[in-house]
């Protein structure tokens, strides 16, 4: 793993994609533990109890799609596109930029988030699912940093800490690029 420059940063190595693997296959774990159930498989006419697992674009592809193909039990792939991102920092306004692409009404939500900074995002994530009429939502985010968001309680399933610095790579982006980095990097 080299450095990369993107517009005019330097980003050096962070986290190399093994690690993400891992990281990923422990949330995985912890999912299926709570969600998978005998008798519940793809034949099932209980469409109202198969779980939407909401991708949050575009942060999350790379995370969504590794986490889905490690998920024992039947789900519904939906996405919706937010932001509050500008260059570096939140803007604290979360933004709904593409609605979301399918019907939750009485439906168990599992959103998908790439990385809680604020907590911004998925606190008003959250409510909006809730006002469209989620059964209910649980919150699962690949990366978190803890010393900005102070509510961990809020969230049902964390694949790793990290400190307060920026990062890019894995669906991660630096306005709008470095996402398809396959490993982690973080702002020298
Ligand atoms: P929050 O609303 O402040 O929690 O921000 C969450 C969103 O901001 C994430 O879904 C990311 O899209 C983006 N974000 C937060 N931290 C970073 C970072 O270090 N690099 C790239 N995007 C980030
Ligand atoms: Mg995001």
């Amino acid at each position: 793993m080299d450095k990369v420059y993107i517009h005019d940063k330097v980003f050096v190595p962070f986290i190399p994609y093994e690690k993400i693997s891992q990281i990923i296959d422990g949330v995985a774990d912890k999912i299926n533990a709570d969600y998978t159930r005998p008798g519940h498989d793809y034949s099932c006419p209980c469409e109202e109890d198969i779980p939407v697992l909401l991708c949050i674009l575009h942060g999350s592809v790379m995370f969504t799609g590794e986490l889905m193909q490690r998920l024992s039990f039947p789900v519904e792939l939906a996405s919706m596109k937010l932001s509050s991102y500008v260059g570096t920092s939140s803007t604290g306004v979360v933004r709904e930029v593409m609605p979301l692409s399918t019907d939750i009404k009485g439906r168990p939500v599992i959103v998908c988030e790439d990385i809680v900074d604020t907590g911004n995002t998925i606190v008003e994530l959250k409510k909006k699912l809730l006002e469209k009429g989620a059964k209910d939502v649980k919150i699962c985010t690949m990366l978190l940093k803890p010393e900005v968001f102070k509510g961990r309680d809020k969230l049902d399933y964390v694949g790793a800490e990290i400190p307060n610095r920026f990062i890019v790579g894995f669906g991660l982006d630096y306005d709008e690029l470095g996402r398809n980095l396959k490993d982690i990097y973080v702002l020298e």
